[in-house]
């Protein structure tokens, strides 16, 4: 079992031609809604993956709250243990431009409610995974990564979005997934990609960089290995990181060998981004398996 503790949001999704720069206004015909929230893109893509997946989270007593609650349930995510608070759900205004490039403006509302303690009923313990990200306060993360080792659970960390300063909750943590602009914020300097996925590595069990269309470096103990991105078309590349952090969980915690787990994670992120939306257009597992062939192979990472 995955359990998931972390954010849930509505997106209001604009498309745009351009992003706008400080001070520009830039107009679209219309906006539409997306479910999104970095922990909950998570959940569904790997309920999608065949996980079977709690929500740990939080949704505001507002018109939003049970909208966001039905989109976990419909992707088959367990949702007993979603809260409601009396701030008002998570929102991101999301700008997409015509080359699938995105800025994303978050207001955290009742993910700042989070708390560890809801961690208590969710059943972690040997032979589950806890997945976590950096969208709900950071002390409640590690709170939760804290007590999901001590129960025995593997641990995931998302790294998104970077927060500076962070190292320690590494300790932590069993694998973790960064972009490189994430590695640069926790390391504190810029390495290039594989100085950076080793440097991570050593805080860390293991540690996946993530390379938007270079695919993504994994060092640990397992091995270490270049995955390379599925040849795809971008139409929004929003969530593509939330889509490969949920796969890759799921496989681990559906015990694949990392490779194909995270071939799998590479071909549904893949995907994702020829469809609008973060959580709209993530694969199922057929989906996936019909799309694999496509995927170059993973070839081991000789670092020097
Ligand atoms: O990673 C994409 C997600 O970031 C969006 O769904 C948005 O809600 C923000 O949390």
């Amino acid at each position: 079992m995955l359990v998931v503790l972390g954010s849930i949001n509505a997106d209001l999704v604009f498309r745009v031609e351009s992003l706008p720069r400080p001070g520009e206004t830039v107009s679209c015909a219309s906006f539409a809604f997306h479910h999104g929230g970095k922990g909950a893109n998570q959940a569904c893509a790997a309920a999608r993956a065949g996980a079977v997946v709690r929500f740990v989270g939080c949704v505001g007593e507002d018109a939003w709250g049970p909208v966001l609650r039905r989109g976990l349930e419909e992707a088959g995510v367990d949702t007993s243990l979603l809260a409601t608070s009396p701030r008002p759900s998570g929102t991101a205004v999301i700008a997409v431009d015509e080359t699938g490039e995105n800025a994303i403006l978050v207001a955290s509302g009742a993910n700042l409610d989070v708390s560890a303690d809801q961690l208590d009923r969710a059943g972690l313990g040997k032979g589950t995974t806890l997945l976590c990200q950096n969208e709900i306060p950071l002390a409640t993360t590690r709170a939760g990564l804290a007590r999901g080792r001590a129960l025995g659970a593997r641990t995931i960390l998302n790294f998104a979005p970077a927060v500076a300063g962070a190292l320690a909750v590494l300790d932590e943590v069993d694998v973790l997934v960064v972009n490189h602009g994430e590695a640069t914020r926790l390391l504190d300097r810029d390495l290039p990609p594989e100085a950076a996925v080793r440097a991570l590595a050593s805080h860390t069990r293991t540690c996946v960089l993530t390379l938007g269309r270079d695919g993504a470096l994994a060092v640990g103990p397992e091995g270490a290995w270049h995955v390379p991105a599925l040849p795809v078309e971008p139409v929004d590349t929003t969530g593509a990181g939330d889509t490969f952090t949920g796969v890759l969980a799921a496989g681990l915690d559906l015990g694949l060998p990392w490779t194909e787990a995270l071939a799998r994670a590479a071909v549904a992120a893949g995907i994702v981004c020829e469809r609008l939306g973060a959580r709209s257009g993530q694969p199922t597992s057929e989906e996936v398996a019909a799309r694999r062939a496509e995927l170059p192979p993973v070839l081991p990472l000789a670092l020097s």
